[in-house]
């Protein structure tokens, strides 16, 4: 489709673009091209160019350029995104609307909106959603190399951890055997498989052990990965002294399950332990509570002490890695 174009000499171009611009008819939704010495500048109205401008007529690319929500807005809304799933945290009814409304007018690849609806509750940390557009909760997100089902309406997932996930999975090594206590949809369990360990992941939630199970298939490492439902303290008696590294994801009540976890540790064993404390003492408790369960079998030593995030006014959510050596 051709345009008009105001046609002047390249050393004459900027001058003239910026003449263009101050009457306000440079039509941008066509690129500026350059062709043999000649700018070609593309405006809405041919008539409302200075009148010693050649006007020609030309076939000149369209501008692609992103509408992102806060053009639609006029403001920068906080949204993070999961797949094609974009997810707000927002109070005001119709605030939420409008920014629901933007992102699926907006150019961001999105199938649905959710806002959150309660904080994450119970056993298997799941919270309630307002679907604000598209229609289901289930997103398909990608993670360092790794991609991840998850239904978020009935289980547990957090893209805020990616960053922390990745850290402790650089420490990974193949031929390795690693146990997720509380494994979720595989988030650590996946990529330690990718990197040659050998995993157990345990979860309460049926749903996210399922989830788990379909991780490991869509990522290749399923003869890597063996999943068992249950509560962890009860289905592990075939993995005393086995675990080279465990993950133990459940900040608020960890320290109930260091008793198994000091079970299930081989010889040398590493354990990522995630914790929120008060930011007075954040990595003491569970410090304590890990020296007091390896009690005279383990020596004990801190290799990291690192905050994850901030979790609520003066909390922190931080996490020590610990090597357990016989
Ligand atoms: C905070 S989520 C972490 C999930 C995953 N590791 C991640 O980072 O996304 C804690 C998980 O522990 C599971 N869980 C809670 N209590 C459990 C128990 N006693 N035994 C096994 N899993 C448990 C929950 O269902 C939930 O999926």
């Amino acid at each position: 489709m051709t345009v008009p174009c105001v046609r002047v000499p390249r050393e004459d171009g900027e001058k003239t673009r910026t003449i263009l611009a101050d009457r306000d008819v440079i039509a941008k939704g066509h690129e500026i091209t350059v062709e043999e010495g000649s700018i070609y500048i593309p405006v809405t109205d041919p008539t409302a160019v200075p009148s010693a401008c050649t006007v020609v007529q030309r076939d000149v690319p369209a501008r692609h350029t992103q509408t992102m929500p806060a053009d639609v807005l006029g403001f920068e809304p906080s949204y993070e995104r999961l797949g094609e799933v974009v997810i707000l945290d927002e109070d005001d009814a119709d605030r939420t609307r409008d920014i629901a409304e933007a992102i699926m007018a907006s150019d961001l690849p999105a199938e649905t909106v959710l806002n959150r609806a309660s904080k994450v509750k119970g056993e298997q940390r799941v919270r309630e959603w307002d679907i604000l557009a598209g229609d289901g909760t289930e997103a398909i997100h990608r993670e360092y190399g790794c991609d991840f089902a998850v239904d978020l309406a009935d289980m547990y997932f957090s893209p805020r951890l990616a960053t922390e996930r990745h850290r402790v999975a650089k420490q990974v090594t193949a031929g390795e055997q690693a146990f997720d206590m509380f494994a979720g949809v595989g988030p650590f369990v996946i990529p330690f498989a990718d990197r040659g360990a050998t995993c157990v992941g345990v979860d309460v939630n049926p749903d996210a052990i399922e989830y788990l199970r379909e991780n490991a298939r869509r990522n290749g490492v399923e003869n890597r990965v063996t999943t068992i439902e249950g509560d962890v303290r009860e289905v592990v008696a075939d993995y005393g002294n086995w675990a080279d590294r465990l993950v133990m994801n459940l900040p608020h009540s960890a320290d109930e399950f260091l008793e198994t976890a000091v079970e299930l540790a081989s010889d040398d064993c590493v354990v990522h332990y995630y914790d929120i404390q008060h930011e007075d003492d954040p990595f003491g408790p569970g410090e304590r509570a890990i020296r007091e369960a390896a009690g005279d079998e383990y020596d004990v030593a801190v290799e990291t002490r690192r905050t994850v995030r901030s979790y609520a006014p003066h909390e922190l959510n931080v996490v020590l890695d610990v090597r357990l050596s016989r």
